[in-house]
């Protein structure tokens, strides 16, 4: 049985161009998904698999990333004396385990794979899971990180979850090559981030979640700037990839792309119609809207 994954890392440093004014002053992370931040529907993700510590890498303007992790006591009072014993609940249960979140700075946003080195402390030399909060995946009974785990346990090495794009889309993504298909695994046989049009290895994408093992950290400490000018997690995976094994999983959901406007809007129609205490209502608002 290889190593149990313990901890995940929440990269949460990024500027959030794309959302501009509403990232000026606000994380984009802490966007709402219906009545949750998009940070609380992914940790929801890692604790659903079993992750007992989670290690956000934020930066200047996160601050309130790390109070919505933290107790509320005036408001918990407030909704104590209203008798307002859902809400209460909720706060509860969205709120982590003391001393089980750990909050670092990356001093400025040089891209993925710098995030997640500056949380090489913190993980130490033990197999970690890495989940970016915009990208949330809609499962239909298991979360995507725990059908990743399933892998994991039973094959080791490090693990991707990749989802099938457009052929004309690829350029947009991290993308893998792979051997043939065991069942929805494949062994990764290369990788490449933001592929030319047309020069793509195959149209499966890297999805924003990942099983790394430790050795990415030393790679990654040496790893120069790549496409776009950053510094890239694939680029440290594709130098790991000649000594240690990497599968790609496709995963069972759906996935959304909230970084992007129309796949954040798309995010909020689709967990709302979900909901037993929305599904109607949001259904007849579309419908006039159309
Ligand atoms: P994105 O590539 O979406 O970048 O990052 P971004 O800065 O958040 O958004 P845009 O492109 O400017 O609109 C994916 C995830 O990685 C984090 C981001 O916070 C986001 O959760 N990230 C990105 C970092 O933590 N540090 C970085 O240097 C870059």
């Amino acid at each position: 049985m290889p190593a149990r994954i313990r901890k995940a890392v929440f990269p949460v440093a990024g500027l959030g161009t794309r959302f501009l004014p509403a990232t000026k002053s606000m994380p984009k992370e802490m966007l709402t998904v219906v009545d949750r931040p998009l940070i609380q529907h992914v940790v929801d993700e890692a604790r659903e698999a079993g992750i007992e510590h989670l290690i956000f890498v934020t930066g200047r303007n996160k601050g309130v990333i790390e109070d919505h992790f933290d107790r509320q006591p005036e408001l918990e009072e407030t909704l104590a004396a209203r008798g307002k014993t859902a809400a209460l609940e909720t706060l509860a249960e969205c709120l982590p385990e003391a001393g089980a979140a750990s909050f670092i700075r990356q001093q400025a946003p040089l891209g993925l794979g710098h995030a997640v080195w500056c949380a090489r402390e913190i993980v130490g030399d033990e197999p970690f899971a890495v989940i970016l909060p915009d990208v949330l995946v809609q499962a239909p009974d298991k979360g995507c990180l725990a059908q990743m785990l399933d892998v994991y346990n039973s094959r080791g090495g490090n693990i991707l979850a990749v989802e099938p794009v457009p052929d004309d889309q690829t350029q947009n993504y991290g993308v893998v090559a792979t051997g043939g298909a065991d069942g929805n695994v494949f062994p990764v046989t290369g990788m490449v981030e933001k592929p030319e049009p047309g020069t793509a290895p195959s149209n499966l994408t890297i999805l924003g979640r990942y099983i790394l093992q430790p050795e990415i950290f030393g790679l990654l400490s040496e790893q120069g700037a790549g496409s776009g000018g950053e510094i890239q997690l694939t680029d440290s995976m594709l130098t790991l990839l000649e000594t240690q094994h990497f599968f790609a999983v496709e995963y069972e959901g759906r996935a959304f792309d909230c970084g992007s406007k129309a796949g954040f809007l798309a995010a909020n129609v689709a967990f709302a119609i979900d909901r037993a205490d929305l599904r109607d209502t949001v259904v007849a608002e579309i419908k006039k809207l159309l």
